[in-house]
């Protein structure tokens, strides 16, 4: 007799049956413990892209694809983009409750002591290429912090764990702003700490030093629900990248710089940008259904950027969130007008209607939407990952911490089915 909440599996019509326990969470689908399979029946499983494999226990968010919902320590990202800023929501990823207000002010006070940059760091921007994508270089930069902070560094002390997280957080924005600076061949802009983490960033990357700057209250807002929005995604391709590259004991900095690389490809963080250099590709109205044919032709590898998404099936509140924010910035800038944005409304329209998206649950995803604001923002299209990979960062942290405290932690290792020539032996010569 199976316990109960347990699973059977029966091998070799019936010889062998193995229980395997399941576990619950507070919310979700159980899962099934599957840990005992291989010693005691030397069978792996198979899953290619981990569509049904639970790679770790984590209470930090909770997505569920289906009703659209995503929740950050439990509270909906609805609540958290119209009544938090992004310092309120990262203090909450990382110690798992809402700061008061002394809190929060020593959470912004010690962000804003990490903002600046070591000068021989600054220095490794003018190693690159001036057309350099701006991802290469934050890859390169942000991985090069591990030489700066590595051997004064203990790991297994929460505390040195805590301080790596603040020196991310902070110097993120701060990173992000020299590699545009530096593709555009201004000079950098040093952080400011009279001005809030947002505004801080809008600072380093629009000031010149010729010239006074005062960061506009619409832009720092969108910004800001910008980054709370892409703050955390539990686990995502670059947030388990992060995770395997840390379950080896590896340094964090190069762990985050791991993540930035996996982030950039255009199914991931590399969509908003793919998403607009989409709609500059079809640039017409006229155009669209010529696209929209292309995405459904199963000999055309061409997808339509910014529609999808692994997780959500129904819709992706992150989106109806961006989508808000794009119309409100775009009023309020007196850019309703503007030809691409145009562009895209009539994409979603033409989209949402059709039944081939409608059939495989293809709804725009949240980068559809985020592209088009950092756009009206006056954000490079080039430079839309690295703002991701800034925002993303203290989800990452706050993972990779999460990991590293867990005594059920392991190094990360994968089994494979080999399909390779069986073992031969060489011709004798
Ligand atoms: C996000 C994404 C990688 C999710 O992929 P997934 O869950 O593995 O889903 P699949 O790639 O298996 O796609 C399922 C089906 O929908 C189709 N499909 C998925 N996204 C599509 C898109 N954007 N345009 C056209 N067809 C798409 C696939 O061709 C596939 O069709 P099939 O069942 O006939 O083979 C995928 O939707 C995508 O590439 N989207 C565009 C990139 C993007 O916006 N990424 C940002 C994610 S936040």
């Amino acid at each position: 007799m199976a316990k109960e909440n347990t699973a059977i599996l029966s091998l070799g019509e019936g010889k062998q049956t193995i229980e395997l326990p399941i576990m619950s969470g507070s919310e979700g689908p159980d899962v099934i413990d599957i840990r005992a399979l291989y010693p005691q029946s030397g069978l792996f499983t198979y899953d290619p892209g981990f569509v049904s494999t639970a790679s770790s226990k984590s209470a930090i968010t909770f997505i569920d694809g289906d009703e659209g919902v995503l929740l950050y320590r439990g509270y909906p990202i609805e609540q958290l983009a119209t009544r938090c800023d992004f310092m309120e929501v990262c203090y909450l990823l990382l110690n798992g409750e809402l700061p008061d207000s002394t809190q929060k002010n020593q959470f912004v006070t010690t962000v804003k002591n990490h903002t600046m940059l070591h000068e021989q760091l600054v220095k490794f921007f003018g190693g690159f290429r001036r057309d350099a994508h701006p991802m290469a270089v934050m890859v390169g930069v942000v991985g090069a912090l591990s030489a700066f902070y590595h051997e004064a560094m203990d790991i297994a002390d929460a505390i040195h764990r805590e301080e790596s997280a603040f020196r991310l957080i902070a110097k993120l924005p701060t990173i992000t702003a020299m590699a545009y600076k530096y593709n555009i061949g201004q000079p950098f802009i040093y952080p400011h700490n009279d001005l809030g983490y947002t505004e801080n960033f809008l600072y380093m990357m629009f000031a010149t030093p010729a010239e006074k700057y005062v960061p506009n209250p619409i832009i720092a807002r969108a910004m800001d629900r910008i980054l709370i929005l892409h703050a955390d995604h539990e686990q995502n391709a670059s947030t388990s990248t992060v995770r395997l590259a840390g379950s080896s004991g590896a340094n964090p900095f190069a762990c985050i710089s791991a993540g930035i690389a996996c982030l950039w490809g255009p199914a991931h963080g590399g969509a908003n940008e793919a998403c607009l250099n989409m709609l500059e590709e079809i640039g017409d109205i006229s155009r669209i259904n010529e696209y929209i044919n292309r995405a459904k032709d199963k000999n055309d590898p061409f997808r339509l950027m910014g529609f999808g998404h692994r997780v959500y099936k129904n819709f992706d509140p992150r989106a109806n969130l961006m989508r808000e924010t794009c119309h409100e910035v775009l009023n309020e800038l007196g850019l309703h007008n503007d030809r691409l944005f145009k562009l895209a409304l009539e994409l979603e329209k033409i989209a949402l209607e059709d039944d081939y998206f409608i059939s495989k649950k293809l709804y725009p995803n949240v980068d559809f939407y985020s592209g088009i604001v950092q756009r009206a923002l006056g954000i490079p299209t080039s430079m839309f990952t690295s703002v991701f990979a800034m925002a993303r960062t203290v989800g990452w942290v706050a993972q990779w911490n999460e990991m590293i405290s867990d005594p059920e932690q392991k190094i990360g290792r994968p089994r494979q089915l080999y399909i390779g020539t069986p073992r031969r032996d060489m011709p004798k010569s």
